[in-house]
């Protein structure tokens, strides 16, 4: 005798069967077989109905129920599936899948990141160490703990930018977007005692009349180092040795006198052009001199010395800081520094 299971196996041939079915053709098929009005396979399990038992009825009439429900829902998805290819399929005769693809835009490095990679990269390789220090900083680091009280007039080369304070205007405190990284010497040395050997890339900030040449916001490396023996001529070959490294080995190296509060003797560093070699006096990078200025140096000044607590008798050092986008400018022999700002990607994909 018939019974609810029957059904259940009749709903699972079905639904497998509807499932494979390959066009609109084959379903249409199935759907006459398994739920068509005259003869179909549910049609005929609804008949047997009659001829139950009256105990066993409502259960197999929720079974046929359940079967024609299971199907119906089988052919609909079918169908839905069964269109939608057709869809994908009718698109493929339109869209040429050989073509090549559109080029995939990669990142990069912008230049100034790249430039401070390449600087701690080559003074890594002489024992520098890369460090970081605040972009906002107090007078006393800035100037005074490097020889430059208020009223010098060293104060009026760096058109300083000053800050409110957060917490206050506390005048005892006043605050400034650093005009150089050179306040990192002091911060370095009240730390950690030498041997010191560090280099610092960081963003300074200027108040400035911007200019092909000039900026207001602008990136500095600074190096520092400390020991018991160092002299003129171990600064000299580290920035030698600096400059053949990320100019190649027939950049040159000049050292004029020059003066800075908180070194003593100081030199200006300036590179031999890498764009003309000299030889052109429309050079627009050197300006036909053969020769770019760079970056300031000296050994550090006895007072800074003394200052953060060290003996200027026992312990000696070099510190020299220059312009990373300078650097930049030379190496790519880009003619404006405003270029690096302006987030112009016909300039930076340029690099
Ligand atoms: N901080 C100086 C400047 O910005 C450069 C400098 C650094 C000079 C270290 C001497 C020593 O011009």
């Amino acid at each position: 005798m018939a019974g609810p299971q029957d059904l259940k196996a009749l709903a699972d041939r079905a639904v497998a069967e509807i499932a494979m079915c390959a066009d609109d053709a084959a379903l249409e098929a199935a759907r006459v077989r398994y739920l068509g009005r005259k003869d179909s396979e549910v049609t005929r399990a609804t008949k047997q109905i009659a001829s139950l038992p009256t105990k066993d009825k409502p259960a197999y009439g929720a079974a046929v129920n359940e079967a024609k429900a299971r199907i119906e829902s089988a052919l609909q998805s079918r169908s839905a599936a069964l269109h939608g290819a057709s869809i994908d399929s009718s698109l493929r005769e339109r869209v040429d899948l050989t073509l090549p693809p559109r080029p995939v835009r990669i990142g990069r490095l912008h230049p100034v990141t790249a430039t401070i990679r390449d600087v701690s990269r080559i003074f890594g390789t002489m024992g520098f160490e890369t460090i970081e220090g605040p972009e906002i900083e107090t007078d006393y680091y800035n100037f005074e703990a490097l020889n430059i009280p208020p009223g010098h007039p060293a104060r009026e080369k760096w058109d300083t930018l000053w800050v409110s304070n957060p917490l206050g205007d506390d005048p005892k405190v006043p605050l400034l977007g650093r005009t150089h990284t050179s306040p990192m010497q002091v911060r370095v040395m009240e730390k950690r005692k030498p041997p010191i050997r560090v280099v610092i890339p960081g963003r300074c900030y200027r108040y400035e009349a911007t200019d092909a040449i000039h900026e207001s916001i602008l990136h500095q490396y600074e190096g520092l180092a400390i020991d018991e023996k160092l002299t003129m001529a171990d600064l000299k070959g580290v920035l030698y040795s600096f400059a053949r490294q990320i100019f190649g080995s027939k950049s040159n190296v000049r050292f004029r006198p020059d003066y800075f509060p908180f070194t003593e003797p100081s030199a200006e560093i300036a590179f031999s052009c890498v764009i003309c070699e000299g030889k052109d006096p429309q050079c627009h990078t050197c300006g036909g001199d053969g020769w770019i200025e760079a970056a300031g140096c000296g050994m550090v000044h006895p007072d800074v010395l003394r200052r953060v607590g060290y003996d200027p008798d026992r312990y000696q050092g070099f510190a020299f800081g220059g312009g990373i986008e300078r650097l930049a400018m030379v190496m790519s022999g880009t003619p404006d520094i405003r270029l690096f700002a302006q987030n112009d990607l016909r300039f930076l994909e340029s690099f």
